[in-house]
């Protein structure tokens, strides 16, 4: 018998609330999801979705309060994140998993400048990995990771603060910084959509040949479909809390089975803030009290009796292609 490969990373009914002023938002209720090495995963939903509440769970950078995390599981090569020690949980975040944030002015610190910032990520990874490492090596390490995302004259950079470049470089300094530790995963939630749209698609382009060049395993956040499309292989679809469908990219759009999945795909080429309108019409649910059953229900054109009591579970309906909706669940398992 062949066993299959372990996952890179996997989440297992995962789910994140939120404490507010009387009460609680539940927003991510039981997160499903699965990467291998190599792979490239599009994670897509429109805006308030979850999507990086899902990212900062897995990294534990939520602040708690106000997050709590009632239940689930988030495994990296098999060991689960939430149960890991700092020093563990620090290594992941060093060589593991990197993170670039959609808001490069908030990634960095005013007060340092882009050198000293490089210096610190460096040389935590290098601590984190029991090495020593000395001023020079980590310079040279910083001008070299500059380089790679093709920023011009490193070293008046490093010499720089974050404020004396424009939103692109600082952009692209977070990228640098995020690969500098070499990580297993990089988590690339929205890059340069704080940018405009030239600087924006430079960005993304850059992403891509970076990406493939060193062959890395990237969970990619957007909103533009046609970016899923170039970069990805395999597409999560995200519908306020849960994983409502996942398949081969080129399977995602050419046969979508999930009711928000076709509005999404109607709705090119972006699927921002209300931009969704067009191909299904409301809203996301109020997190402090989201519909009972699939969570989709009051916005669904084929809603049935059983969608408003149960929440249909991520099934797999062929091979690498699930869904969570009754429409394809073979068995309801309730009375009507
Ligand atoms: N620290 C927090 N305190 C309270 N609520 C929060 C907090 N962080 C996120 N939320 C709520 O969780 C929900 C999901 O937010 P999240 O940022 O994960 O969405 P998203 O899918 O990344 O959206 P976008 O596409 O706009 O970036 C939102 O309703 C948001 O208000
Ligand atoms: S489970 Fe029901 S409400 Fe939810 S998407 Fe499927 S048909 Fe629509
Ligand atoms: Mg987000």
């Amino acid at each position: 018998m062949v066993s299959s490969p372990t996952p890179l990373l996997e989440i297992r009914d995962l789910a994140v609330n939120f404490a507010v002023y009387g009460g609680e938002l539940r927003v991510l209720d039981g997160v499903n999801f699965r990467m291998f090495a190599g792979e490239r995963v599009g994670l897509v939903g429109e805006t308030g979705c979850g999507k990086t509440t899902m990212m900062k769970a897995i990294l534990r950078v939520l602040p708690t309060p106000p997050a709590r995390i009632p239940r689930g599981e988030i495994l990296f090569k098999g060991k689960d994140i939430l149960k890991m020690k700092e020093r563990e949980l620090r290594s992941v975040r060093g060589t593991g998993i990197s993170m670039i944030f959609q808001d490069p002015t908030a990634a960095l610190n005013p007060v340092f400048t882009i050198g000293a910032q490089m210096h610190a990520v460096i040389q935590s990874q290098a601590q984190n990995n029991h090495r020593s490492i000395d001023r020079r090596k980590i310079w040279q390490l910083a001008v070299s990771a500059l380089k790679d995302v093709a920023l011009a004259d490193p070293e008046r950079l490093l010499k720089s603060y974050p404020i004396q470049l424009s939103g692109g470089m600082r952009q692209r300094v977070c990228i640098a910084m995020a690969l500098s530790t070499n990580p297993e995963i990089l988590i690339a939630d929205e890059p340069g959509t704080s940018l405009d749209v030239t600087i924006q698609d430079q960005i993304l382009r850059l992403l891509r040949d970076l990406v493939e060049k060193r062959n890395m395993s990237v969970i990619l956040i957007t909103h533009t479909l046609g970016v899923v499309r170039e970069l990805t292989n395999r597409v999560y679809v995200m519908y306020a809390g849960s994983i409502v469908e996942t398949a081969e990219t080129t399977k995602i759009f050419s046969q979508p089975l999930h009711p928000y999945t076709r509005g999404l795909i109607a709705t090119v080429p972006r699927l921002t803030g209300g931009g969704i309108a067009s191909g299904i019409p409301g809203r996301i649910p109020d997190y402090r009290n989201p519909p009972i059953g699939c969570r989709f229900h009051p916005r669904c054109p084929h809603v049935m009796e059983i969608c408003k009591q149960q929440k249909p579970p991520l099934i797999e309906v062929e091979p690498n292609h699930s869904v969570a909706c009754f429409l394809y669940s073979p068995t309801p398992k309730v009375e009507l």
